[in-house]
């Protein structure tokens, strides 16, 4: 039986493949005119057990830009779910309406176990705190276009590193290029995860941690900001108390690079004022736009589509 190709983790992709994706989606954004039949008769599922604008969205777009179909649910609440039916029993009936599924999930390690009983490619589109790997090859084809490199980059990572599925798929993917290093900012309670913090070790990456949004300012490339992000906190007093800790504004950027990139995953909240989004260095909106790109490449590269 031919081994089917998923992405649960961008470990599952290798630097090639990462790079080989990047060059095919900044072709698709330079022709994408010759793209728009590629995926016809073609059927993406979207299957959202947790809410989403960008990656649901841009996946869909990126499936009709190719001439495909979607469908899916994005609440689990509108799905056969809500009356018990379990993620591996929905994977295994969608899989026979579609021939690839895009899946959110709160839970760590859903798309993983439901890629293993898919009879069809699976994209972890977002697994509670842990990964989030499309969001880091559109963090990847951001860093690309706007610095011109992924090699050689002081990377400040700021906000919510402990819950941040974001940055734990970007450490892991910067990791593989040479001469990064990472300046992690974050309030304590907040600080990267020891099995994130390992894995930088193990592969003798540069990194400093910090508390302070200004201490490390002049010395970064990307400033990645994130969100403290509610749904991940058990106690509401903690969450009420971290939200509001970094707001990136003009004055915290007077001392910035003047080429640097601000990115961000997005939603934002409060952590980047809107005061910040007409700097040039503001890429957070550019990045969501790229992700549409990236994720045409990828259902390409899943489809086998030539
Ligand atoms: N960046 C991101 O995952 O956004 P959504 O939650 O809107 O998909």
């Amino acid at each position: 039986m031919k081994k089917i190709k998923n992405l649960i983790d961008i470990k599952d992709l290798s630097l090639k493949e990462i790079n080989d994706l990047i060059k095919v989606a900044n072709d698709i954004i330079t022709n994408e005119d010759s793209y728009k039949k590629k995926c016809d008769g073609k059927i993406l599922a979207t299957l959202f057990f947790e809410p989403s604008t960008r990656t649901r969205l841009s996946f869909e777009s990126a499936m009709l830009s190719l001439g495909g179909n979607v469908l899916g649910f994005s609440e689990a609440s509108s799905s056969s779910v809500s009356k018990g039916e379990s993620v591996i029993d929905t994977i295994q009936v969608v899989g026979g309406y579609s021939d690839l599924i895009v899946m959110r999930h709160p839970k760590e390690g859903a798309p993983f176990v439901a890629s293993m009983k898919s009879s069809v490619p699976i994209i972890n589109a977002g697994d509670g705190g842990h990964n989030h790997p499309t969001q880091t090859l559109t963090d990847l084809i951001t860093i690309s276009r706007e610095k011109g490199r992924l090699d050689n980059l002081v990377i400040g990572l700021c906000g919510d590193l402990k819950f941040g599925r974001t940055v734990h798929s970007l450490i892991n993917a910067m990791s593989r290029y040479k001469g990064i290093k990472f300046v992690l900012i974050s309030p304590n309670e907040l600080v990267l995860p020891d099995y994130v913090k390992k894995e930088l070790d193990a592969n003798n990456i540069s990194y400093v941690e910090t508390n302070d949004i200004l201490e490390y300012m002049d010395e970064l490339d990307i400033l990645y900001m994130t969100r403290v992000q509610k749904e991940r906190f058990f106690n509401e007093d903690d969450y009420v108390r971290l939200k509001d800790y970094y707001i990136l504004n003009k004055e915290k950027l007077a001392k910035a690079k003047k080429d640097l990139c601000i990115m961000h995953p997005l939603p934002r909240v409060n952590e980047i004022s809107t005061e910040v989004d007409d700097d040039p260095r503001a890429c957070y909106f550019k990045q969501a736009r790229y992700g549409k790109y990236i994720r045409m490449a990828l259902i390409l590269k899943l489809l086998e589509v030539k």
